[in-house]
């Protein structure tokens, strides 16, 4: 099906003839083609008589190459899918299939991404990006304290390097500007947490997305907040360089190394919350976060520590 798109992401027009003789199929077979990648993914293609087939804006899809060559530091492996259920369900897969970290798994389009706490990450074709990070973890619970907390800070990072100044962090690992999300991350582990284990480093950015229906919180993109459509191979590469230098420094002083950074970067700090576990609801006053990349609140005014990942903050309206 990529080879039809191979042909049409230029935006320019195709005869049917044309697209035919390209791909080695008859007239009504790329017809058929085009009727899938509308209905399957989602893509308007325009059909004018005379002229042929142009898809209603130019699209670059997700090229390896183009990646490495732009962030030729990271050297692992990528694969990338034009379509697949969950970029982190892949991960835990291909670990199950002895894939050996780390490598990084990218999809055009998830069809069931997934997000914190059971919710869905709307993930249409080729407009956002959708990566899954593996490594390998021998250190221990260490080299897991804070994890989540680096990858929202290299994420951000990479924001701003593109042209995102206001990308800022909301506990635990939200990517926001002002009060809307940007961008959010999943981790996900298979293993002895205490031993050896893989973890799946799963990011996801609003890039190109200029609406959706999907998401039931306030969002916004890349394209939203510049005006600007982004390349995305150049994102991802700008991101694997960010998160390999994090993740270095992470390795070697542990998160009290980031801690002050992270918290400098808070858009939360001192701010008056609700912290969300369940049903129950806690309200405190932002102080920061431990050097394990726990949340500490202000609650009646003595300090308490929280962390897990079914937690969530919101702002109180007195804040
Ligand atoms: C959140 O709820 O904030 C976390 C969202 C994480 C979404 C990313 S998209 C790539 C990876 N694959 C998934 O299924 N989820 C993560």
């Amino acid at each position: 099906m990529l080879t039809l798109l191979e042909l049409l992401k230029d935006g320019r027009f195709h005869s049917g003839q044309a697209l035919g003789i390209a791909l080695g199929i008859s007239r009504s077979a790329v017809w058929k083609q085009l009727q899938h990648l509308e209905a399957e993914l989602g893509l308007s293609i325009h059909k004018v008589r005379g002229r042929g087939y142009q898809l209603a804006a130019p699209l670059t899809l997700l090229d390896p190459l183009a990646i490495r060559a732009q962030a030729p530091a990271c050297d692992w492996p990528v694969l990338v899918f034009d379509s697949i259920d969950s970029t982190n369900a892949e991960a835990l897969r291909a670990i199950e299939r002895g894939q050996a970290a780390p490598f990084l798994v990218l999809a055009e389009r998830q069809t069931a991404g997934r997000g914190r706490r059971g919710r869905k990450w709307a993930s249409p074709f080729a407009e956002n990006i959708y990566y899954s990070l593996v490594l390998r973890i021998e250190g221990g619970m260490r080299q897991l304290e804070g994890l989540s907390l680096v990858v929202g800070l290299a994420v951000m990072q990479a924001l701003r390097e593109l042209g995102i100044p206001a990308a800022g962090l909301k506990w635990p690992n939200d990517v926001l500007v002002g009060q809307k999300k940007i961008a959010g991350i999943l981790l996900e582990l298979v293993g002895d947490p205490a031993d050896v284990c893989h973890v799946v480093l799963g990011v996801g950015i609003n890039v190109n997305m200029q609406m959706t229906d999907e998401v039931d919180q306030q969002w916004t993109s890349m394209r939203l907040e510049s005006g600007k459509a982004f390349d995305r191979n150049h994102l991802v590469a700008v991101l694997g360089e960010k998160l390999q230098a994090y993740l270095n420094r992470h390795q070697i002083g542990g998160f009290s190394a980031i801690q002050a950074e992270w918290e400098q970067n808070h858009l939360w700090q001192g701010r008056a919350v609700s912290l969300i576990a369940g049903v129950n609801q806690i309200d405190g006053e932002v102080l920061g976060i431990d050097s394990q990349g726990a949340l500490r609140l202000k609650v009646d005014g003595v300090e308490k520590v929280f962390s897990g990942g079914e937690l969530s903050l919101r702002l109180r309206d007195d804040s």
